[in-house]
C-alpha cells in the first residue's frame, strides 16, 4: 500500500523534529522537550515506518536503535591513513618546549619570527573512529585498525546520539570526520554496577569492565547493535580524513581551529576546552591547567594534544614515518599501574557494611601514591581472584577511591601474562583458595550476616560495634549534620576507645576539664569544643534526622521527611504506608526508618539528646500539592546575578526540588552563574540541562 501524502509529510516532519531534538539533547546539552515527548514522536515514526517500509531512510532517527547482528566485521581501507601521534613522555613543561623547538626548527623560524600558533586539545582516552559522510549522509564508520585499514562498525556507531546521521546542507560532498568514541566515568560506573547486579543474580556470560576505554571498545566492536545501543557511548570530533568533491580533495579552511568550529557548527560535539595558543609557554600552561582539572573531568584523558594550527605549516612540516611532525601528545601520569597486594583487610563502615580493602605496595597512580584499594565485597575479591602476593593493576581516575582492575600474575610467577579473565560463576571446587568474609566482626566480634540476594556482609553489632559508633559520631558531628567544629577523627577514636562516649548523647556530657586531658588537645581547644557542642544544640529537624545516621537517609531525605511530617514525633510515629507518602521515600528507605525507630535503644538516645537540650523549630506538616520541581535534583554553580547560594537553595526547596553538591547522572539541571567551573563542565559532559537563575524566578512566579 502506498502512503498518503499526509503520511509522507508526517514522516518527514517527525524525522526533522526528532533530529533537531536529538541534536539539542546530545550535542548542545540543551534538551528542547521532555524525554517522554521525544519517545512519543519516536514511537509514532517507528509505527509509520513499520507500515510503510519505503519511508524508512538510512538516516532516519529510528535507525539508531540497532537492527540485526552481524557475523563479522568488514574491512575498511582508509582513504586517508589514520596516523598515530608522537608521544612526549616527559610529563613536565619540558615536553611542550621540546615540541615547539622542533617545529620552529623544521619551519626554519628565527627569533624574530614570533610564536607559532597551536591548537591544544584534550587527548581523550577512548578509541579513534573515522565517520564518512557522502552528500551529508552518514554512510560508514570504521575503527582505526592498523591505521591503513580498520573495521566497519557503522551499525554500532549509528546508535551513538552524539554522531549526526545527516549533516546540514553545504558540507563537502565527501567528508570524513575523525574523533574519539568514549564512555564517561559516571556511565562506566553505572554500567559496572548494573553488571555486578547481573552477576549477583547469576546471569551467565556477564562481566564487569576494567575501565571506560575497554567498555567503549567492547561496545563499538559488538556484532549486535542492540547491545551497543544499551552502552552509553559518546563522541568528540577532533580531526578529518578525506574531504573532497567530484574533482578531488578540497581545502575549505586555512586553520585547524576553523575546522573544529565548522564541525561544531555541523552538529558534532567538539570539546570546549580546545583553544588556540601561541608559543611553548602557553602550551605548557595548558598542560598544567588541564592536569589540575583532570580529576574533575567527567571522562578519562591520558594527556593533551598540540597541533600546529596553520594547515599550510602542517603541509610544510609533513610526516616522519607514520607520525605527523605537526602534532604531539603530551601525557599525564598513567591512571593505571601494576603493584602487589600485601594483604586484604576488612573495614567496617557506619552502617555496618564490611568492605574488603587490599593493602598494596605503595604505587604512584594518577598523580598520587596509593596504598589501599577497595574490593567492594566478597564476590568481587573472588571474581577478580585477588589474594596476598597477587600482582594487580590498580586504577585511580577522578576523585575516586582506587580500584583493582584485575590480576596480572603472582609474585615471581607469570609476570608477562595478561589480565586474568573474570570468572563470574567460579565453581565450588575452587573453594579452597577463595577469600571469605570473617564470620564475626573484626572490630566487635558480633555476628556478620549476608542477606540473601545482597552482595554485602554486615556486622549486626549496631552501635555496640565501636567501628560503627565511631563512624556514627563522625557522621553526627559533620558540618552538614550537627556541625560540631573541632570533633576530629583522632579525638573520636580516643573517646570511643576509652569508653567515654558510647552513644551520641554522651557527647553532651563531656566537660572541658576531661577533654583537656586528652592527647593532642589543649585547654583552649577543649573549651572551644565544649562551646561548639553547646552551639550545636540549636539545630534544625532535617539536620538532626540526617545526623542520626539512619541507613539510606541522606540530607535530602531528611529534609523531605521534616517538610512532610513537621515534627520528629510525627516521623517516629509514621508507619510504612505513611512514610511512603513522602516524595523522596521508597520502600527501602521507609523500612530502614521503621527498623531504626523500632529499636528502643535508638529511641532512648533520641530522648537523651532532647534532654540535653537539643532543639529545633517544629513546623506544620506540609500540604502535598504538586510543585514544579518535585523529585528533581539541581546543582548550583558559579555566582548567580541576584540570588545568593542560600537564597537559591531555599527557592529550589520551596519549588519542591533538592540541591545536591555535585553533578551526577541523577542531576536534573544545573543552575549556573558567572564563573561556573567544573560542575558546568561535568554537566555538559553528561548532557544535563543548564539553567540560568531566571528559570527559578520564572518557576516561583
Ligand atoms: S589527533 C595525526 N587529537 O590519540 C593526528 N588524537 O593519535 C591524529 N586521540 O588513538 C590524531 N584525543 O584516538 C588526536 N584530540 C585528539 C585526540 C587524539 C585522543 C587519540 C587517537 C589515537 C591516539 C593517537
Amino acid at each position: 500500500m502506498q502512503p498518503s501524502p499526509e503520511i509522507v509529510l508526517e514522516a518527514v516532519q517527525l524525522g526533522e523534529q526528532l533530529r533537531r531534538f536529538a541534536h539539542a539533547y546530545y550535542v548542545l546539552d540543551n534538551p528542547l522537550v521532555p524525554d517522554a515527548h521525544y519517545d512519543q514522536l519516536f514511537t509514532r515514526l517507528q509505527a509509520i515506518e513499520a507500515q510503510y517500509p519505503d519511508l524508512k531512510s538510512a538516516d532516519s532517527p529510528t535507525q539508531r536503535v540497532g537492527g540485526q547482528a552481524l557475523d563479522g566485521f568488514q574491512t575498511v581501507v582508509h582513504r586517508v591513513p589514520m596516523l598515530s601521534i608522537r608521544t612526549e613522555t616527559d610529563t613536565t613543561a619540558a615536553g611542550a618546549i621540546a615540541f615547539d623547538s622542533r617545529v620552529r626548527k623544521e619551519l626554519e623560524l628565527t627569533d624574530t619570527d614570533g610564536p607559532v600558533a597551536y591548537v591544544a586539545e584534550l587527548k581523550f582516552d577512548g578509541l579513534a573512529l573515522n565517520v564518512r559522510y557522502e552528500s551529508g549522509v552518514l554512510v560508514q564508520a570504521a575503527t582505526r585498525g592498523d591505521g591503513a585499514a580498520g573495521e566497519d562498525v557503522t551499525h554500532n556507531i549509528r546508535t551513538i546520539g552524539q554522531i549526526p546521521l545527516r549533516l546540514p546542507a553545504g558540507v563537502p560532498p565527501v567528508l570524513e570526520v575523525r574523533g574519539e568514541v568514549y564512555m564517561s566515568r559516571q556511565d562506566f560506573d553505572d554500567l559496572n554496577d548494573r553488571q555486578r547486579d547481573k552477576i549477583a543474580k547469576g546471569i551467565k556470560g556477564e562481566k564487569t569492565f576494567v575501565n571506560p576505554r575497554n567498555a567503549a571498545a567492547g561496545a563499538v566492536r559488538q556484532l549486535d547493535a542492540r547491545i551497543a545501543a544499551q552502552r552509553p557511548l559518546r563522541f568528540y570530533a577532533y580531526g578529518l580524513g578525506e574531504v573532497a568533491d567530484a574533482n578531488g580533495p578540497i581545502a575549505l579552511f586555512a586553520t585547524h581551529f576553523e575546522w573544529l568550529a565548522a564541525l561544531r557548527q555541523w552538529g558534532f560535539a567538539v570539546n570546549e576546552l580546545a583553544g588556540v595558543f601561541e608559543g611553548a609557554e602557553a602550551l605548557a600552561s595548558f598542560h598544567q591547567r588541564i592536569g589540575a582539572m583532570r580529576d574533575q573531568l567527567p571522562f578519562d584523558i591520558d594527556g593533551v594534544v598540540y597541533k600546529v594550527n596553520s594547515l599550510a605549516q602542517q603541509r610544510q612540516l609533513g610526516f616522519v614515518s607514520r607520525e605527523p611532525r605537526w602534532a604531539v601528545a603530551h601525557k599525564y601520569p598513567a591512571q593505571e599501574q601494576i603493584t602487589t597486594v600485601v594483604s586484604i583487610e576488612v573495614q567496617v563502615g557506619r552502617t555496618g557494611k564490611l568492605t574488603p580493602v587490599a593493602i598494596l605496595e605503595p604505587v604512584f597512580v594518577g598523580g598520587v601514591t596509593v596504598t589501599h584499594a577497595t574490593l567492594h565485597n566478597e564476590d568481587e575479591v573472588n571474581r577478580k581472584q585477588v589474594s596476598p602476593g597477587a600482582k594487580v593493576v590498580v586504577r585511580r581516575a577522578g576523585d575516586v577511591i582506587p580500584e583493582i582492575v584485575g590480576v596480572v600474575g603472582r609474585m615471581g610467577l607469570d609476570e608477562e601474562s595478561t589480565l586474568a579473565q573474570p570468572t563470574p560463576n567460579a565453581p565450588d571446587e575452587l573453594a579452597s583458595g577463595l577469600f571469605s568474609m570473617p564470620r564475626l566482626c573484626p572490630v566487635c566480634d558480633s555476628v556478620v550476616l549476608r542477606i540473601d540476594g545482597e552482595a554485602d556482609h554486615r556486622c549486626t553489632g549496631g552501635l555496640f560495634c565501636s567501628a560503627q559508633r565511631k563512624q556514627a559520631v563522625i557522621h553526627f558531628a559533620q558540618r552538614r549534620a550537627l556541625d560540631v567544629e573541632g570533633l576530629g577523627e583522632k579525638l573520636v577514636d580516643q573517646l570511643i576507645a576509652s569508653g567515654r562516649v558510647n552513644t551520641l548523647a554522651d557527647l553532651y556530657t563531656l566537660t572541658a576539664t576531661e577533654l583537656a586531658g586528652m592527647e593532642r588537645l589543649g585547654e583552649k581547644s577543649a573549651a572551644n569544643l565544649v562551646q561548639a557542642l553547646e552551639t550545636s544544640k540549636s539545630t534544625t529537624l532535617p539536620r538532626f534526622l540526617f545526623g542520626l545516621g539512619i541507613r539510606h537517609v541522606g540530607e535530602a531525605t531528611a529534609k523531605a521527611l521534616a517538610r512532610h511530617f513537621g515534627s520528629l514525633d510525627a516521623v517516629i510515629a509514621a508507619d510504612l504506608s505513611q512514610l511512603l507518602e513522602v516524595g523522596d521515600v521508597g520502600p527501602v528507605v521507609a523500612q530502614s526508618l521503621r527498623t531504626f525507630f523500632d529499636q528502643t535503644h535508638n529511641l532512648e538516645v533520641v530522648q537523651q539528646l532532647r534532654d540535653h537540650g537539643l532543639n529545633w523549630q517544629e513546623g506544620q506538616a506540609q500540604s502535598q500539592g504538586p510543585k514544579p520541581l518535585d523529585g528533581q535534583t539541581l546543582v548550583l554553580t558559579g555566582t548567580l546575578p541576584t540570588l545568593s547560594r542560600d537564597e537559591a537553595k531555599a527557592l529550589i526547596e520551596r519549588l519542591g526540588g533538592k540541591v545536591a553538591g555535585s553533578v551526577s547522572k541523577k542531576t536534573h539541571a544545573v543552575v549556573a552563574g558567572e564563573a561556573a567551573g567544573s560542575k558546568l563542565e561535568k554537566a555538559h559532559g553528561l548532557g544535563i540541562p543548564i539553567w540560568a537563575e531566571n528559570a527559578l524566578l520564572v518557576l516561583i512566579k
